[in-house]
């Protein structure tokens, strides 16, 4: 074939992706193109917008589909999630359930995603250091300033906190390191709590036991942001997965399984559609790295600078480990059975050594997931009456 000949079909293969997506995306469901605010409003919970400014100049978008109980409860969303997430099973997701029985609900969005993608004087499209962070700053600060912007508007004097994943690994680091907050919080209800990943199986181990070169390739080719809606990936991933059958085949089933275990009847090619336009809603490769970081150093601990950078940083040539004995607010494990991120006996490690564990649930559905927490057709049958259980034994009315 003559090159210019390649050339042209090569630009006809692009333009006809490119229409297909485009008319694909005509025929999604409504709910994958809303945002919070949108999903919320649909859902009879029109939700306040908050602006939360952290101590290091990141600025949050933070959400509250106000109700009558006393006491507020914070969703915090995991890895490259955002507010959204909580939204997506429409009437039956967790976020409108909590709302319909008179819960005060706030959603948070961690720096870095597409709802808190901004900071007083660092820009992110031009400026690494906005990107340097992982779930260590997000509990050391983002949490902070989110949890006392609730409080103060509110006037009580604690929250319930429900996380999920990384929702949960920032919890421990806050508990551990800002141990004034322990008591701000009334119990802390943790969906697939991350705090180490040694028993992860493939392919997520490949990707710990690869965890070095990774790190060198974000730096050689200075990748800081991933995942984000403007970036190749992300774009790519908003547009690819939601496409009927092949979509549903290559993100669902050949890359969200194996990663998260199999649950095929709990998380449906109709509902892929609609994640898949929400997720992922961008993050910092620090971030990813630092969970590698944990599996590969087999250590809950702060972000590894090599021997050199962690002196700078640390005192120390290791990186300090986050004293989980320190998190004394009330801890509620719910884990999953066939979740292959967050494993069995990975969270046993942290319910060991974690203070206070009040409640422990292993899902009774055998297929639990690591996405079920929040995406689960069914959750409101397997996993919600765990959570009542706990939120009704601290008083919120
Ligand atoms: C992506 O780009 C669009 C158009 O420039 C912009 O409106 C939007 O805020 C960007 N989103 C993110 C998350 O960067
Ligand atoms: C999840 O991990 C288990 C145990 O290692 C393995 O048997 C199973 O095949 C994994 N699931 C997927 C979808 O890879
Ligand atoms: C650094 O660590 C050394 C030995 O552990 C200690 O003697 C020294 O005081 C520390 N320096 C600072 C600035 O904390």
């Amino acid at each position: 074939m003559q090159p210019t000949t390649l050339v042209t079909s090569a630009i006809l293969l692009i333009i006809s992706i490119h229409q297909v997506v485009h008319v694909a995306s005509e025929f999604l469901p409504e709910d994958s193109k809303l945002n919070t605010i949108e999903l919320a409003t649909k859902y009879k919970h029109p939700p306040l917008q908050f602006e939360v400014v952290t101590e290091d100049g990141y600025i949050l978008a933070l959400f509250r589909l106000p109700g009558r109980s006393k006491v507020p409860v914070l969703l915090v969303h995991g890895l490259g999630d955002s507010s959204d997430t909580w939204l997506l099973r429409g009437s039956t997701s967790l976020a409108i359930t909590l709302a319909d029985d008179g819960y005060d609900v706030w959603l948070a969005n961690v720096r870095g995603n597409r709802y808190s993608r901004r900071h007083v004087h660092l820009n992110p499209d031009k400026d690494p250091a906005f990107w340097r962070y992982s779930f260590h700053e997000i509990g050391y600060y983002d949490l902070p300033a989110i949890i006392d912007t609730i409080l103060k508007t509110t006037k009580a004097e604690s929250l319930t906190y429900i996380g999920h994943s990384q929702g949960t690994t920032a919890s421990y680091v806050l508990g551990s390191q800002r141990k004034e907050y322990n008591s701000k919080i009334n119990v802390m209800i943790s969906l697939a709590p991350v705090a180490y990943l040694h028993h992860t199986p493939p392919p997520i181990s490949i990707l710990i036991d690869l965890s070095p070169v990774i790190e060198q390739v974000f730096k050689d080719l200075s990748i800081h942001e991933v995942f984000g809606d403007n970036t190749t990936l992300g774009y790519v991933i908003h547009r690819l997965c939601p496409l009927p059958f092949i979509g549903y085949f290559v993100c669902t089933y050949s890359l969200a399984f194996p990663t998260a275990g199999y649950d095929p009847p709990e998380l449906e090619p109709k509902f892929s559609q609609i994640s898949s336009t929400h997720y992922p809603a961008g993050t910092s490769s620090r971030s990813i790295v630092h969970f590698l970081q944990v599996g590969y150093r087999e250590k809950f601990a702060q972000y590894d600078y090599g021997s050199e950078g962690n002196v700078k940083h640390y005192n120390s040539t290791e990186p300090p480990v986050y004293r989980l004995d320190q998190v004394t607010m009330p801890v509620a494990l719910l884990v999953g059975d066939n979740d292959n991120l967050s494993t069995v006996p990975d969270v046993e490690l942290l319910k060991q050594q974690l203070a206070n564990v009040v409640y422990y649930n292993l899902n009774p559905r055998l297929l639990c997931n690591h996405l079920d927490f929040v995406w689960g057709r069914h959750m409101s049958d397997y996993l919600y009456p765990q959570i009542y259980e706990v939120l009704d034994s601290y008083k919120h009315f």
